[in-house]
């Protein structure tokens, strides 16, 4: 198994996805003679997980199901350990693909935090790309390179534990895109301009606050980036439920009642006139939009390098 290339089956080692519900997963690490807990009792590791195919439905002492996952960034993003505050599916889609990266991709971040953007990015640029991730938190630095080489991606990836205002990125004249998601992008700005290859590049800055906004897009100025232009993205997800909606009343004979009913059947049901306060109506199986959605988590700054 590994993030960036699909196997049939699991093996020891692995690190596998526990679907036990549409809002309940766990990530485990394969090893044979382990048990893990889930509500529906326990996962032998050697007889439950090792030889099944990715996908398989397994059964759990207490008789119950899960189903056992191939991993990938989407699946670790909402299954990793927390160690910093992470970038979600819907701005890491949009930084992926404004970054235009590409396998073969060279790529620098900082900083690694949890490793949630990092594992996107293998994936996007394998199997010849690499990634130069930047971390100055020493233990979060070894455990996302620990976390690089359990997923069997680590020949991809050269984790720095640096500080990258002050010492930058560790290499010079090779980046196809630099991104940013640290407090005080703009100090990283002359080391990224340093990273990049000769013939441009892209750059993209991620910050929760507008002053931080504010103080990168000056100082892209200031360097000769071009094409500067900051978004929010924000996600709304469909629900499918069970709606009631008044029956609209035409008021002549032939555009009444039944011919509005008619719009609507056969899908819908009618409702009896008492449950709604006495009106005709109908239930329809509808999408609807959210009625509260997950607000505000950054901004994102992009802009493109010159070329020399
Ligand atoms: C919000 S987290 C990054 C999360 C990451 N994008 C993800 O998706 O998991 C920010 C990280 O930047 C690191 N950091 C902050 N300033 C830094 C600097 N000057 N150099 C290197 N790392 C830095 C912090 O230690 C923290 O781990």
């Amino acid at each position: 198994m590994s993030f960036v290339k699909y196997s049939e089956f699991v093996q020891e080692g692995d690190v596998v996805i526990i679907f036990i519900g549409h809002d309940s997963m766990m990530p485990i690490k394969v090893e044979s003679g382990a048990q893990t807990q889930t509500r529906y009792g326990a996962i032998r590791h050697s007889s439950d997980l090792i030889g099944q195919k990715f996908g398989s439905k397994v059964t759990c002492s207490k008789g119950g199901w899960v189903y056992v996952l191939h991993p990938t960034p989407e699946l670790w993003t909402v299954n990793l350990p927390h160690r910093t505050q992470i970038l979600y599916t819907t701005d890491i889609a949009n930084i992926t693909l404004m970054l235009d990266l590409k396998p073969g991709s060279i790529v620098c971040e900082s900083g690694t935090g949890s490793g949630s953007l990092s594992h996107a990015i293998l994936r996007t640029i394998a199997p010849s790309g690499h990634l130069h991730t930047v971390e100055f938190h020493a233990q979060r630095a070894e455990k996302a390179a620990q976390e690089f080489r359990d997923h069997k991606v680590a020949h991809m990836v050269t984790v720095r534990n640096q500080d990258v205002c002050k010492e930058g990125f560790g290499v010079v004249g090779i980046a196809d895109a630099v991104f940013l998601d640290i407090p005080s992008p703009w100090e990283a700005i002359t080391h990224a301009k340093r990273a990049f290859k000769r013939k441009g590049g892209r750059l993209c800055s991620f910050s929760p606050c507008i002053e931080q906004v504010q103080r990168t897009c000056e100082v892209l100025l200031d360097q000769g980036f071009q094409e500067i232009h900051t978004l929010e993205v924000l996600q709304r997800m469909h629900d499918v439920r069970s709606v009631t909606l008044p029956l609209p009343d035409f008021g002549s004979e032939e555009g009444g009642l039944d011919s509005a009913k008619m719009i609507f059947d056969p899908p819908s049901e009618e409702v009896p006139s008492s449950a709604n306060a006495g009106y005709p109506a109908v239930i329809c199986r509808t999408a609807t939009p959210p009625r509260e959605m997950a607000g505000h988590t950054g901004y994102l700054t992009f802009a493109s390098k010159p070329r020399d």
